[in-house]
């Protein structure tokens, strides 16, 4: 998708179709009940003008995802006008932007149409941050998961494609100063989507070894330094918890590198980004139910999470040390699976009593931030689809997150805060540790069913130890269990940005 910024005119722009922002500016508190104002958030009078009849008919409201579209809208160039509402002008915000934008691309995608305009709606939100935001949030509406539909066109190259090519953003004044902001949402939105792709692949076509082609491939189109360890090297590393989940796939495993080192970096931070990468997950010995173990694919969205993060800080260069550790395997019963009851030895030297072998994500992460540790890094994030106790606990709106400090926690929710992403803290008391004990060994691997994302939680700080870390559950809102009007069903790349964020924050 070509995205550009202009400063023409809304009225005056030649366009398939013109997109605009609706509100409802009702004030409540001045005794104005139920009935909507909305308005055109447009500075361009005449087009304001075009959606006056619109306005008057009481057929738009402004409320948010709302889309009326009018044909050869009076007095403008363009050949349609979409309104999209975007809620009450009160609350409206730049984050607001992004899924407006995601909402006009899957509107008109679905009508035909391949290119439009974006008028940004006045007042004060003419910002490199709206800009960012209309950016992502239409690479965000133009991801389609539908790969393996033998009828879809952008598999074919010489087809029209079911997307948008071009949008075009309508800023209100001199567009140079936010073109920075345009290539920068352009990266990390391509990144989203490169890793909303490697999600949606099945397990079949998206094994651990072919995860970690497509981080060599990426990596080389980057320029970051890639590695990948094969299960030898694993053993060799006496990563007996991650093995341990291995051992039983006929599949092998990948412990997939990638290093970022710019030139200039502080000397003392190091960033160290653990991802799960669980191509699928059975549960192993200790199996899953049948209903629902399809989705058990994308089990590997926090792996996924951390290369397209790593893309995205390759392009976008901040000046901070980062390198990702990515543990991608099946778990699978077979002759040759852990079966419960068995002890393994972590990298660290701990040892862990399998009492269930569908607690799988925290093993292989346990060695993941060992090595991490070993390799230097001075700070640590993980992402991971780890528990269904974090559903239990927030549903698909949020994503957990731990930390084992306040200020990486202060560090990430300002992140949080710029990208809109909805995480919410867990604790992490040592009261918790009663949790994880075990008769035979150090810890357990699983336990009561009663604070279970606590339980994973509690389990990885072992690993962690004394370095700063923060620990993403994103078992609940790594894919989309609906559509949405911004983003298709499917995988929602949620924590990128937020990450990208968090990694841009250290940048000296
Ligand atoms: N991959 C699952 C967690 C999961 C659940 C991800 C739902 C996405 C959606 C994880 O490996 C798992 O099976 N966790 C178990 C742990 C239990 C056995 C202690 C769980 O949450 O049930
Ligand atoms: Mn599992
Ligand atoms: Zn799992």
């Amino acid at each position: 998708m070509n995205t550009s910024l202009s400063s023409s005119v809304p009225s005056q722009l030649e366009t398939d179709c013109l997109v605009v922002v609706a509100l409802d500016r009702t004030e409540k508190d001045k005794g104005e009940k139920d009935k909507p104002s909305p308005s055109v958030e447009c500075p361009d009078a005449a087009v304001r003008d075009a959606a006056k009849d619109l306005i008057a008919s009481g057929e738009v409201t402004g409320k948010m995802f709302e889309t009326t579209l009018l044909h050869r809208p009076p007095g403008l160039k363009a050949k349609r006008l979409l309104l999209v509402g975007g809620g009450t002008a009160k609350a409206f915000s730049a984050a607001d932007l992004r899924k407006l934008a995601g909402t006009a691309v899957r509107t008109l995608k679905g009508k035909n149409i391949r290119s439009f305009a974006f008028a940004l709606p006045a007042g004060g939100l003419a910002t490199p941050e709206s800009v960012r935001a209309l950016v992502e949030g239409a690479f965000i509406g133009n991801f389609d998961p539908g790969y393996y539909k033998s009828d879809r066109k952008d598999k074919d190259k010489d087809k029209e494609k079911d997307q948008i090519d071009d949008v075009t953003i309508l800023v209100p004044s001199d567009a140079k100063p936010l073109e920075a902001a345009l290539q920068s949402g352009r990266i990390v939105a391509e990144s989203h989507n490169f890793t909303r792709d490697l999600v949606n692949e099945p397990s079949n076509r998206m094994t651990p070894t072919i995860l970690a082609e497509r981080a060599r491939k990426m990596a080389a189109e980057v320029g970051l330094k890639c590695e990948v360890l094969g299960a030898d090297k694993i053993r060799q590393l006496k990563m007996g918890a991650f093995w341990g989940v291995a051992q039983g796939s006929d599949e092998p495993p990948a412990l997939i590198v990638l290093r970022y080192e710019p030139e200039g970096a502080a000397k003392d931070v190091h960033l160290g980004l653990v991802g799960k990468g669980v191509t699928f997950d059975t549960g192993g010995i200790s199996i899953k139910p049948a209903d629902g173990m399809e989705k058990m694919k994308y089990d590997m969205a926090g792996a996924a999470t951390m290369i397209g993060t790593m893309r995205a800080i390759a392009l976008l260069k901040p000046k901070v040390k980062v390198t990702a550790i990515i543990l991608a395997t099946e778990n699978m019963p077979s002759g040759k699976a852990q079966k419960p009851g068995d002890v393994q030895i972590a990298m660290s030297g701990k040892s862990i009593e399998i009492i269930n072998t569908d607690a799988e994500g925290r093993l292989i992460l346990a060695d993941g931030l060992s090595y991490a540790r070993q390799m230097g890094c001075t700070h640590l994030v993980d992402a991971a689809t780890l528990t269904g106790a974090v559903v239990v606990a927030l549903g698909y709106v949020n994503a957990g997150i731990f930390a084992s400090t306040d200020d990486m926690y202060d560090r990430f929710e300002k992140a949080t805060e710029q990208t809109g992403e909805k995480m919410w803290r867990l604790p992490l008391d040592d009261e918790y540790k009663e949790l994880i004990k075990s008769n035979i060994a150090d810890m357990a691997n699983a336990g009561s069913r009663y604070g279970g994302a606590i339980f994973a939680a509690m389990f990885l700080k072992e690993f962690a130890e004394d370095t700063p870390w923060i620990h993403l559950d994103i078992a609940g809102t790594a894919w989309m269990e609906e559509n949405k009007p911004w983003i298709a069903k499917g995988p929602s790349g949620i924590a990128l940005r937020s990450l990208v964020e968090f990694v841009k924050g250290w940048s000296v």
